[in-house]
């Protein structure tokens, strides 16, 4: 009798605990269209989506839930060719002016010069934390996974598993973390030629548009935010908390080989006094 209940009980938590999560992934069931109209193309049953922006407008599409913590996969393959001035973009950002937001995204290039991957984090509506690398494969060749795992530790931004940046929660030296605002999720291709390409220098060349990236297997194993996201809390911490020796390893290859600008070491832009968590005395081993 016990037994049988406490089996139902646990049974029945299990189910509810599932129903918070998103599993699995699909483009119409878990996006609404955010602008481009047509040039959002969704197609096999929901599983793949290419995002094509032309002379008259990009695309993109938003999460229809709000997330908080979890970690989410996206296969990528670039706009092909010359791609200088487009912005292919793959994050979550909550709203209002002390938002919060992770960053991907690619920034075009002329033919044969390549993609640059540009990472960044806002929290409490403060930015500026960038981390750009180039790739060590052909982006546009090919899908490749590209994720973001985030927990109320940390954030780790991964390529094909391999982890690139590992952003930790410093709140304890003041340092703003995203930990309590619901995110969506957003994927968009669009004109950033103001300042994408070489800082700007090159624009799009629309004579080779229209511009089209392709998108597939998305997935969340994310927490659905109902009621400002209380029952997240914790979410997504346990055995996923922290890399293990073999993934830091890779990271630190990617790093020496790959990172092209890191915030924490512009000392031109931050001559007055670099971000208080790249401050020598506030740095932290992540090699351990
Ligand atoms: C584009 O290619 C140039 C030349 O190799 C490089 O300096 C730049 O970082 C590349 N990426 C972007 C987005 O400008």
């Amino acid at each position: 009798m016990a037994s049988s209940r406490f089996s139902s009980i646990f049974l029945l938590s299990i189910i509810l605990t599932i129903s918070k999560f998103a599993l699995g992934g699909n483009f119409y069931e878990d996006f609404d269209n955010l602008f481009g109209d047509v040039r959002v193309d969704i197609k096999d049953e929901g599983q793949s989506m290419t995002l094509t922006m032309d002379e008259y407008s990009g695309s993109g599409i938003v999460s229809k839930n709000e997330y908080l913590f979890g970690r989410f996969d996206m296969k990528i393959k670039l706009v092909p060719g010359n791609s200088a001035g487009t912005v292919t973009a793959f994050y979550l950002s909550s709203q209002g002016s002390n938002h919060d937001e992770i960053d991907i995204e690619f920034l075009g290039n002329l033919t044969g010069d390549p993609y640059l991957l540009s990472t960044n984090v806002y929290a409490d509506g403060v930015g500026g934390r960038e981390m750009q690398y180039y790739l060590w494969f052909d982006p546009t060749e090919d899908f490749h996974t590209y994720s973001i795992d985030w927990n109320p530790d940390r954030i780790i931004i991964l390529v094909d598993d391999i982890p690139i940046r590992v952003m930790l929660n410093r709140q304890t030296i003041g340092v703003p973390f995203p930990t309590s605002q619901p995110m969506r999720l957003y994927t968009t291709l669009w004109n950033g030629d103001s300042w994408a390409t070489r800082w700007g220098a090159v624009k799009l060349d629309l004579s080779n548009a229209p511009f089209i990236a392709g998108f597939k297997h998305f997935n969340a194993n994310a927490c659905i935010a109902k009621e400002g996201g209380a029952s997240c809390k914790g979410f997504n911490r346990g055995i996923f908390r922290d890399l293990d020796q073999e993934s830091k390893k890779k990271m630190r290859k990617v790093q020496s080989k790959w990172i092209v600008y890191d915030y924490c070491r512009d000392l031109r832009r931050y001559a007055h006094g670099l971000p208080f968590e790249c401050r020598k005395e506030n740095l932290l081993d992540q090699s351990k």
